[in-house]
């Protein structure tokens, strides 16, 4: 009896081991990194010479008056929250140079916009000068004004000649998107040196073609496939474009990337889940770039795995976007597979359900810098904050996140908060407020948010 119960104790410790390991081996991040308040609270060093802090914005989301793929999804019944359209927006196409001077007001040093390609080629193959001129005033009152500014070609929306056959799956994507991209270079290129391809491709796949609540509203792993591969093609090639037209260009793209953490650190199948998430959707796109394969492995989507010599190289930087972690668990009768933990505990809660965890981007960075050894910008980071009550301590905890990185030695070269004014948050509509300033809908005047203060504090 004692030898039976001997044996079962020794097996029941070596699958203890064996189970704790290959948690270890499967989790990729510390999730019980937590910062203090003491540390929190501690004035940050100074930030390394060069620094950029800024603001990022998206053209469709600000502008107002743009007609492309979103305007119309906007139109369909449902899609967007409170029946909203970006109409007007916040009429930021008028009022550049009143936004420029806000920038400055905080002490700004950078400024991450797009360019909306549908009014730039309105029409197939034709340019708009009169829009080209416009950004190009902007990229000068921002050179004026000492602003670094970083020019994102593609955030999320597309002209409709090319939504309509197919949009980021269309053959030709890559091609008119890096014509797109080598005009931009020829006429920015002068004042320009950041250039950003893509916003977000793990998103505009996701949303757009897995879950289908975002333009084209395809519920399809097929589709999505192919649209992760187009974004791939499209970005490879708008890189060298950029390079050809813009001897100075220094290319990335930004990803949103979600820290994903084991619903429970007691389940090994948790961290697996967490861990393939990670693969899929934060890393996917920069490990093909590293591989210059289009690669993708997840459950349930076509397997890719094809050679694209051109992405190689074709990053200087990491962008990160980071609002939010997420915990998850093996859901095995969900579609995705995967189950989503509610936001738990007592801390804040932004306006749209995101916990605030700066610890998530200390996370990243570190994730991110062991895998591409390249510079990182950071090129988001916000809070849904109609109140302005949150936005100060949710600016510190970030920027603590950053310091901490950059004193580990991870060259992290700026920050760009989301965003610089209220705007149209896609199919959440005008409600979430991000913006360190507040606009008024009726008037579209700017007025200083909570937050403002604290991002101008930790200015350069
Ligand atoms: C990011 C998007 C940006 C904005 C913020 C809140 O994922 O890139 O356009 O909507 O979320």
């Amino acid at each position: 009896m004692r030898r039976v119960l001997r044996v079962l104790r020794a097996a029941a410790a070596i699958l203890a081991v064996a189970w704790a390991g290959a948690c270890l081996y499967f989790s990729h991040s510390d999730p019980s990194l937590v910062f203090s308040n003491e540390a929190l609270s501690r004035p940050l060093p100074a930030w390394p010479a060069g620094f950029l802090w800024g603001v990022a914005t998206a053209a469709h989301q600000i502008e107002g008056g743009n007609v492309n793929d979103w305007s119309r999804f906007e139109e369909e019944p449902g899609r967007i929250a409170g029946g909203d359209r970006s109409g007007p927006a916040v009429d930021s196409w008028n009022r550049m140079a009143e936004d420029v001077m806000l920038l400055s007001s905080l002490k700004g040093n950078a400024y991450r916009f797009s360019i909306e390609w549908s009014r730039l080629e309105p029409t197939e193959g034709t340019w708009d000068e009169g829009a080209w001129a416009r950004y190009e005033e902007l990229v000068t009152r921002l050179r004026d004004a000492r602003i670094e500014p970083m020019v994102t070609l593609l955030h999320f929306s597309l002209p409709r000649w090319l939504a309509d056959r197919g949009g980021v799956t269309a053959n030709d994507f890559p091609e008119r998107f890096a014509r797109f991209a080598a005009e931009a270079a020829k006429r920015l290129g002068p004042r320009v040196d950041l250039w950003c391809t893509i916003n977000e491709p793990n998103v505009q796949m996701y949303l757009g073609y897995v879950e289908g609540i975002w333009p084209p509203g395809r519920k399809s792993r097929v589709q999505a496939a192919a649209a992760f591969a187009g974004l791939l093609r499209a970005h490879a090639l708008a890189a060298s474009a950029l390079r050809e037209h813009d001897r100075g260009a220094q290319v990335g793209v930004a990803m949103n990337l979600i820290s994903f953490e084991p619903a429970s650190r007691f389940w090994l199948t948790d961290w697996l889940t967490a861990r393939v998430a990670a693969e899929a959707f934060d890393w996917s796109f920069y490990d093909s770039v590293r591989a210059g394969r289009i690669r993708f492995l997840a459950p349930g989507f076509p397997r890719l795995d094809e050679p694209l010599p051109a992405l190689i190289g074709s990053v200087d930087w990491l962008g990160v976007n980071y609002y939010r972690l997420e915990r998850i668990r093996l859901a095995p009768l969900t579609p995705g597979l995967v189950g989503f933990e509610p936001e738990p505990g007592p801390g804040p809660k932004s306006d749209v359900g995101w916990g605030i965890h700066p610890e998530g981007l200390l996370r990243l960075l570190r994730l991110a810098w062991t895998r591409y050894r390249i510079p990182i910008y950071v090129t988001e980071n916000g809070v849904a904050d109609a109140a302005g009550s949150m936005r100060s301590d949710f600016i510190r905890g970030h920027a603590y996140a950053m310091s901490q990185a950059i004193a580990e030695g991870i060259p992290v070269r700026g920050y760009f908060h989301w965003s610089l004014v209220d705007n149209f948050e896609w199919t959440e509509g005008f409600a979430p407020r991000f913006g360190l300033f507040r606009v008024d809908y009726k008037t579209l005047a700017r007025r200083p948010a909570g937050g403002s203060e604290a991002f101008r504090s930790l200015a350069p």
